[in-house]
């Protein structure tokens, strides 16, 4: 364990322990960046009021059973009771030392894995993704991405929306244009056109309808033909899938996919079981459970509907079978539902008839990670200026266009020629995009603001795939291997001291990403990392010819350390760092 804020902290527990007692030694030492000392410990105040003493004096009795001899150089009590701790430059330096040798960057598995389910992305069949889809996509896929690098069993889950009515009308319009024909086709490129096109037969053509709705019957009744054309649609859909992941670089797969449909045999005995249970009853025709707590305005019970009255099963019957089949068949410690704040109530009301009936073990954690809405610069929901759902496609082009045109106006090492000019842009501007879905707090909405995410200043993707480029421009500049600087790391100035404190904070801030689901909280270390960077450059010279030998060779192994971490950090994120720019 490199990660200083980690290292405190359990120093200071020990401290706590052998101080107040046993009891204490679990207890939270508030260990935080400070503007006096790297850090301080806070845990006296709260602690005080426990204790019904003085802060002043608890602080005093942590700081004379605190063993930091080999880590810190001065511990003094301030304030009201904080405990300032300064960091001794020979640990800082052996400990990057430490991480620089190290593949996971000291990054420790983690000795309490904890089976993951990363349900993201789910979309529905036959329709455009639209920019929510896309931020869950992003974020889940960050998310999936942490968890497994600490060592979590993640897994992926796309549940798709591939089950239910409208697939009636669907399958009937498949069947009328011809499963070959380029209308069937837009379900590879144009989902939505196709959906359209079904929707408005279905709504002006009555025949057409009674067809539409006798196939539902039949698709519920699991007859084999009409299971053979629903399964064309989604493998159709699928294409189409592919497409829009593989541009983004997203690590979700076939194999992946638990759509709706998935669960669709586990429905009956699902609603029949809470009924047994007596948590569902009949309200109005439909099987119903409330969830106690959940009330309306009139402060009315609210429902979750388990059966409708015309006997067919809701999308929160699914959502029930998949937590039963999570914790049964897959085994479960933890679910994190990548999805869009509005269906915030669907999670809660769900998750608690689950635990009513049973279904989830005490310490399986069932988290909704709510995802805001992607707003226009209008402050509106992001849509076509028509009204309609932005086809992602498009708005991917977009973005690689724009970051084009920026990419143009920045110094570059050397003339690219035309292809390799464009595959840098297509980084930068599905990096921008994503970047931008990630770096806010997962809950806020955001505007969708072109300008912003492409700039290569501020915390954006551009500014931190542009700030690995330039570090690899040191290299090869300097005609030094990254991989062969083996130092030593030495810490002669402020701007060197705090760059490898920054990089020592890297485990800590994967682990909170990671226990928070937040990836965001990654993406404002790599940023202040990055910041951190461009401050130690612009004081410490590398390859002028005046540097001495040992001095180069330490700022060679920072450099090499700091690309490598940001790197990582970004690719963890699931941005792509071009090797030049
Ligand atoms: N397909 C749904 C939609 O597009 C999202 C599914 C979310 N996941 C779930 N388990 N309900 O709104």
């Amino acid at each position: 364990m490199s990660d200083p804020q980690l290292v405190l902290a359990a120093r200071v527990q020990a401290a706590l322990a052998a101080a107040f007692g046993p009891e204490y030694a679990d207890t939270d030492p508030v260990i935080r960046p400070s503007q006096f000392a790297d850090f301080q410990a806070n845990v006296a105040l709260p602690l005080a009021k426990r204790l019904g003493r003085k802060p002043r004096d608890v602080a005093g009795e942590i700081v004379a059973r605190l063993d930091v001899a080999d880590l810190c150089t001065a511990i003094e009590v301030s304030g009201p009771g904080f405990v300032n701790l300064t960091l001794s430059e020979e640990w800082i330096a052996a400990q990057a030392q430490i991480m620089h040798g190290d593949e996971r960057l000291a990054v420790p598995v983690t000795d309490d894995p904890h089976k993951v389910v990363v349900e993201y992305s789910s979309p529905n069949v036959a329709k455009e993704m639209h920019v929510g889809h896309l931020r869950t996509t992003i974020v889940g896929d960050a998310i999936a991405r942490i968890l497994e690098f600490l060592g979590h069993p993640v897994v992926r889950d796309n549940h798709l929306g591939d089950w239910g009515t409208p697939f009636g009308m669907l399958i009937e319009h498949l069947l009328d244009v011809g499963e070959h024909s380029a209308e069937a086709r837009l379900l590879e490129t144009d989902p939505n056109s196709f959906y359209q096109a079904a929707r408005v037969k279905f709504d002006t053509e009555p025949a057409f309808a009674e067809r539409a709705r006798e196939r539902v019957v039949r698709l519920q009744a699991g007859d084999a033909d009409t299971l053979r054309h629903w399964q064309e649609l989604v493998d159709l859909s699928k294409e189409y899938l592919h497409r829009i992941y593989g541009r983004l670089g997203v690590s979700l797969t076939d194999e992946d996919i638990r759509g709706e449909s998935f669960y669709n045999h586990l429905l009956a005995a699902t609603a029949a079981e809470l009924q047994d249970k007596g948590i569902a009853v009949i309200s109005d025709g439909a099987l119903c459970a409330f969830p106690p707590g959940f009330t309306g305005r009139e402060g009315e019970p609210l429902p979750v509907i388990i059966r409708k009255r015309d006997g067919g099963y809701n999308y929160s019957t699914t959502d029930l079978a998949t937590i039963r089949y999570r914790a049964d068949d897959l085994k479960i410690d933890r679910a994190i539902y990548v999805v869009g704040a509005s269906q915030g109530l669907h999670f809660q009301m769900v998750f608690a008839v689950a635990r009513m009936a049973g279904w989830v073990p005490e310490d399986m954690r069932l988290e909704h990670a709510q995802i805001g809405n992607v707003l226009g610069t209008d402050g509106k929901i992001l849509r076509t200026r028509a009204g309609g759902t932005i086809k992602l496609s498009e708005l991917i082009d977009e973005a690689v266009e724009r970051a084009g045109q920026e990419f143009d106006k920045i110094e570059h090492d050397e003339p690219f020629d035309e292809r390799t000019r464009q595959a840098i842009v297509e980084a930068v501007g599905v990096g921008a995009v994503k970047y931008a879905d990630l770096s806010v707090a997962l809950d806020s909405e955001y505007v969708f603001d072109f300008d912003r995410m492409i700039s290569f200043k501020g915390n954006t993707g551009p500014y931190l795939q542009y700030a690995t480029a330039r570090i690899r421009s040191i290299f090869r500049k300097g005609g030094v291997d990254p991989q062969d600087t083996p130092g030593p790391i030495a810490l002669g100035t402020a701007a060197e001291r705090a760059l490898a404190l920054r990089l020592l904070g890297f485990g800590g801030a994967v682990a909170l990403a990671g226990e928070t689901a937040e990836p965001h909280r990654l993406c404002a270390y790599v940023f202040e990392l990055a910041s951190a960077f461009t401050t130690f450059y612009e004081n410490c010279p590398v390859l002028k010819d005046d540097v001495e030998p040992a001095v180069r060779a330490s700022r060679l192994a920072l450099c090499a350390l700091t690309l490598r971490t940001l790197v990582k950090g970004l690719d963890l994120l699931g941005v792509t760092a071009p090797d030049r720019m």
